[in-house]
């Protein structure tokens, strides 16, 4: 454990896959860690690095003005706090337990009336990048909540603030988990589709790697447009990007592998075809989808 000056007395609840990389992230840098879990046994390796262990769940509910939770689901969350409700008066509950937008509402009302507060919070990046610049932390609930437990959670990776609604995380986690698995599953289909012409996953990954600036260079354009509700066909209009579309699915089932990914983009583009934006941009398929229209 190195010294800090702005060490800050952490509780993390929860010693799953999670809590446990939380608890030793904070304990890397600096603040001191007091653990607990249901289950006994999963505290030892991170008491081995200095955490305090808990021996029972009011003892670790009170041991620090900032109480983290990483359990299972909202359930757990209050599984664990109702038998210390209270305990949480003048305390900071940091949830980071996965969970829909008006449960973290729910949770963040029920502990306001125990005097503590709440803050929602979504980890982005899986477990092993945690502690780290690259892990990425989206936090909501009160900004002064945010603020004063601010030490603790710039410890775990980049802490990004959304919001007061303490509903804001989760929503956001939920967006980013369709950003993610979109993604992935057309990575997932390239692999396949030049697999099977003998591509190696390595090379494809590197030369996907190569592309992909392009494609995030267009976010902030495209976003513009969206809230301008204007679409022009800057990277193809929707006709020809559907014709491209419909030889990706016809290569794809020409070398006999599926099309369920090239299908489902073309089924958004058919859509926004039907919906009069042939000669528009991709842009305009946030209208469509929203089930709004743009204007040209
Ligand atoms: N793992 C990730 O990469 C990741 C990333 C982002 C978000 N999350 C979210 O973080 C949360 C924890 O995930 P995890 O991967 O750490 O799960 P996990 O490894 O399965 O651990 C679950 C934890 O919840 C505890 N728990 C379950 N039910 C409980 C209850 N009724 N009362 C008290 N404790 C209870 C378990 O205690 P026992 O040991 O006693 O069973 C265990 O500590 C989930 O909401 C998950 O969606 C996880």
């Amino acid at each position: 454990m190195t010294e800090r000056e702005d060490a800050q007395p952490v509780a993390v609840l929860g010693l799953g896959a999670l809590g446990s990389v939380v608890a030793g992230a904070l304990l890397k840098a600096g603040h001191p860690t007091t653990v607990w879990n249901r289950s006994p046994g999963r505290a030892a390796d991170l008491v081995g690095h200095g955490a305090i262990p808990a021996a029972t769940l009011a003892e670790a509910a009170t041991a620090s003005p900032v109480v983290v939770l990483a359990v299972a689901d909202a359930d757990a969350v209050r599984a664990v706090l109702e038998p210390v409700a209270d305990a949480l008066a003048g305390r900071v509950v940091v949830n980071l337990t996965s969970g829909r937008p008006e449960q973290a509402r729910d949770l963040a009302a029920w502990t306001a009336r125990r005097g503590g507060t709440y803050l929602d919070g979504a980890a982005m990046s899986g477990t092993r990048a945690v502690g780290r610049p690259e892990a990425l932390f989206l936090y909501s609930g009160s900004r002064e909540t945010f603020d004063s437990a601010g030490p603790a959670l710039r410890s775990l990776g980049r802490a990004r603030y959304l919001g007061a609604d303490p509903g804001t995380a989760s929503l956001h986690d939920t967006a980013l988990l369709g950003v993610n698995l979109g993604l992935l599953t057309g990575f997932y289909h390239a692999v396949a589709l030049l697999g099977g012409a003998g591509v190696p996953a390595p090379d494809v990954a590197e030369v996907v790697t190569d592309y992909l600036p392009f494609a995030q260079g267009l976010l902030a354009e495209h976003a513009r447009q969206a809230e301008l509700r204007t679409a022009p066909p800057d990277e193809g209009t929707l006709e020809v990007l559907a014709a491209a579309v419909d030889h990706l699915v016809a290569t794809s089932a020409g070398l006999g592998i599926g099309t369920d990914v090239p299908d489902g983009i073309r089924a958004l583009l058919e859509r926004g075809l039907r919906a009069g934006h042939g000669r528009d941009g991709l842009p305009s398929l946030v209208g469509v989808i929203a089930g709004t229209e743009v204007t040209r």
